[in-house]
């Protein structure tokens, strides 16, 4: 197994270490328990977050792959380490929406909870700096951050997404309200990368709508560590440890 010595480290994110692998085309992802809010304003350390994550990312991305969208996850190599292409990440950062919740209520004064009668695709232009701002297809091409076949096989790959992810919630009577996804290139081909973990998506309870997400941490609604395995035993059927 590869190990992450500190001389490895590639990259340390918010949620996330990256580190060098044995082959040059991979990487290893190192999911940590931290949590932020609000572009790193708000900071906590929520137990067993990455072991949750990791393991809950792993499990989406294969049954994204089986759905037929190219994936940068190779296998899960650690109770929070991922094998996985690496990838150069498209600095465009896509929203998938089916319930108007967070920026979208906040941008258009829509109540939270408002259906949208299709899934609504927004795109968020990938910049600590300038705190993900928005930007249309046409402004991500003009400016040089994808090209236009690059982001309508985004498109593409997240509507599938959508498709498999909310049948997958359905299922278990969780309503999957938004998520985010990254996309990079590699040898050519886009391929969803990252993550799919609930710090990046809504999942509100269809009985009760109560949030079973980060919005948890975000708006102080409870144990954000709780909900975690919470979901954690839902979808696998078993309680963590
Ligand atoms: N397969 C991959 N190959 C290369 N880079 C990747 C891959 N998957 C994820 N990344 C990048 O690794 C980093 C993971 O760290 P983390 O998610 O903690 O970052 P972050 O704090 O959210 O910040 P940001 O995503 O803005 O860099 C991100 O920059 C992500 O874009
Ligand atoms: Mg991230």
């Amino acid at each position: 197994m590869t190990d992450l010595r500190p001389d490895r480290l590639l990259y340390e994110g918010k949620a996330k270490q990256v580190y060098a692998a044995d082959s040059a085309d991979e990487i290893v992802i190192h999911y940590k328990d931290d949590a932020t809010a609000f572009n790193g304003v708000k900071k906590a350390q929520i137990a067993d977050k990455g072991v949750i994550n990791c393991k809950l990312s792993a499990f989406f991305m294969e049954k994204m792959a089986a759905a037929g969208v190219p994936t940068a996850f190779l296998k899960q190599v650690g109770p929070r380490d991922q094998l996985c292409r690496k990838v150069e990440i498209i600095p465009v950062e896509l929203v998938v929406r089916n319930v108007v919740a967070g920026s979208l209520a906040k941008r258009l004064g829509r109540p939270e909870g408002e259906k949208l009668a299709r899934p609504l695709l927004e795109h968020f232009y990938k910049s600590d700096e300038l705190n993900d701002p928005q930007i249309n297809e046409d402004g991500a091409i003009l400016m040089g951050y994808a090209k236009a076949w690059e982001l309508a096989a985004m498109r593409e790959y997240a509507l599938t997404v959508n498709d498999a992810l909310r049948a997958f919630w359905d299922s278990l009577g969780v309503e999957l309200v938004d998520f985010k996804l990254e996309f990079g290139r590699y040898h050519g081909q886009v391929v969803l990368a990252d993550e799919i973990t609930p710090d990046g998506s809504r999942l509100w309870e269809r009985a009760t709508g109560r949030k079973l997400d980060k919005d948890v941490f975000r708006r102080d609604l409870g144990d954000l560590s709780e909900t975690y395995r919470e979901l954690y035993s839902r979808v696998f059927g078993e309680a963590l440890r």
